[in-house]
């Protein structure tokens, strides 16, 4: 295991500039796009880009247009010193650490709007979200031009996002989506969940329990989505001050409601707790 802290960049012309004699030697580039606060989740991606790719670039930027005006963007953790040190232990090439400036530069004046798949869930609890997330992940794109780029299905709906705004645009790129990646007990890894007191974090848990109990409804031939859906929410309220945004039964490819489970389908739900919003999701095939 390599422990060289990765080069880090910060101007696209930096990024560029290295990106060349990697292009030149004709080694395929991999890019992992992140927030930073990085843990287990974002370096499994990183492990897989490394697997496949000959040149790991990892992008870390806390992105202010994809955050609503009462969210978190001031306190997102930022934690640039330790996300260097984990991404020295999974060997990654280049660290492209831009500012806000650097990305959207002065008079910055156009927007990437994804149609019908960035409407439903994330897309109604969080107005314009996906109009950032696309945007950034589209210039990021540009500024790497990687052969392919990972994104975690924890965040189901932005991969699905993100994927058709690749295909519609033509962009030159392999989306990959890797699986989600648990803490022992269960709850997805997320950077938000070090906001979680230690009692929260304990009662985050229904998030996953809830998937759990859907899936064993599931397969002891449950079918009927209303009273699926019903029995997570009532399994979801046992926890003190748990506020549930949605809980989703979709077709995995429109994100549409389906009224019974035949097929491949989605379960994702969003639910506040002490203030977090944290989400989750699962694939059930029948
Ligand atoms: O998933 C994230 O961390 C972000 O939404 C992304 C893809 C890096 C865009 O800012």
């Amino acid at each position: 295991m390599s422990h060289t802290i990765p080069k880090v960049v910060a101007t696209v012309a930096q990024l560029r500039e290295e990106l060349r004699a990697a292009r030149r030697a004709g080694r395929k580039i991999g890019l992992v796009p992140t927030m930073g606060a990085l843990h287990e989740g974002h370096l499994s991606l990183v492990r897989a880009a490394k697997a496949a790719c000959d040149f790991t670039v990892v992008s870390i930027f806390v992105n202010p247009s994809q955050f609503g005006p009462n969210e978190d963007l001031t306190k997102y953790p930022r934690t640039l010193e330790a996300d260097l040190a984990l991404l020295a232990g999974c060997g990654t090439d280049l660290a492209f650490v831009p500012t806000g400036d650097e990305v959207y530069r002065a008079g910055h004046a156009t927007w990437v709007e994804v149609g019908s798949v960035a409407e439903p869930l994330e897309g109604t609890c969080r107005p314009g979200h996906f109009r950032g997330v696309a945007t950034v992940v589209l210039k990021l794109l540009n500024m790497v031009q990687p052969d392919v780029a990972y994104f975690g299905q924890k965040d189901y709906q932005q991969a699905l996002v993100i994927r058709c705004m690749a295909a519609d645009l033509d962009v030159p790129v392999t989306i990959r989506v890797c699986p989600i990646v648990r803490e022992a007990d269960g709850l997805a890894m997320s950077s938000r969940n070090r906001y979680l007191s230690p009692a929260a974090r304990q009662r985050a848990l229904v998030l996953w329990n809830s998937l759990q109990l859907a899936g064993r409804l599931v397969a002891e031939g449950g079918r009927d989505v209303h009273a699926i859906a019903a029995r997570m929410r009532e399994l979801i309220e046992t926890a003190e001050d748990a506020r549930i945004d949605y809980v989703a039964i979709v077709d995995p490819e429109t994100l549409r409601p389906v009224e019974s489970i035949v097929g491949r389908t989605l379960i994702a739900l969003a639910v506040k707790i002490e203030n977090t919003r944290l989400i989750d999701n699962c694939l059930l095939e029948p």
